[in-house]
């Protein structure tokens, strides 16, 4: 596969996490543990998790996030989730929309430089980088996909706007929005 993509190349979890200056981490839940185990110090590195707390445990406790529970296993990284609300198959699909069709690409952490930065990658990926705040108030992009949560469901640019409003304003979010290309698997 790396062989496939131009400029990639292939080598051991603790080598890709010391090269890369953005480095992702996506695992199945129960893998995590043995994970970050390989991937040694992530200390400065800008994180991306894309985690979704299906699995064994240790799983976040019933007052916390998964982001702030994966925030506190990874000390000194500059921490941020995203990626985790929709399929892998359909980010493949939706990546690089123009327009209002562009989807939205949730995002926290409670490093803003760290954000700004992995918001930018969203857009060069043809995404729009909506910004939930800070890991403890990010439970709407967490799974399970239920009402009140924006976990497995598509979003564009003015209804994400409007999540967030709702948010901050203490409000229920407004209802899930319907797009004509919204019939997708889940996460
Ligand atoms: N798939 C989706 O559509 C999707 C969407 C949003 C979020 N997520 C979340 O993203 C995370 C990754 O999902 P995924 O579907 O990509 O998972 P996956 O394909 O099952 O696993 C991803 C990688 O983790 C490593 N891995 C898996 N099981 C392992 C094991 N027992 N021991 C060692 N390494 C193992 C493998 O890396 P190597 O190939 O290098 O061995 C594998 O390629 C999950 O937490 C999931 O909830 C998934």
């Amino acid at each position: 596969m790396a062989g496939e993509i131009a400029r990639a190349s292939t080598g051991s979890p603790a080598g890709a996490a010391a090269f890369g200056e953005v480095v992702v981490i996506s695992a199945p839940w129960s893998v995590l543990p043995l994970a970050l185990e390989q991937a040694g110090p992530l200390t400065g590195k800008i994180v991306i998790d894309t985690t979704n707390q299906f699995g064994a445990p240790p799983l976040p406790g019933k007052s916390q996030t998964a982001a702030e529970f994966n925030a506190a296993r990874l000390p000194g990284a500059r921490y941020t989730k995203s990626f985790n609300t929709l399929t892998s198959g359909f980010q493949a699909l939706a990546a690089g929309r123009a327009g209002d069709e562009r989807v939205a690409q949730w995002l926290c952490g409670d490093d803003p430089d760290a954000k700004q930065i992995v918001a930018g990658l969203f857009k060069d990926a043809g995404f729009a980088p909506v910004d939930l705040g800070g890991t403890a108030g990010c439970a709407v992009m967490e799974a399970p996909r239920q009402p009140g949560a924006v976990y497995g469901e598509e979003y564009r640019l003015p209804d994400a706007i409007a999540v967030v409003g709702a948010l901050r304003a203490g409000r229920p979010i407004p209802p899930t929005p319907r797009y004509r290309s919204s019939d997708h698997p889940r996460p």
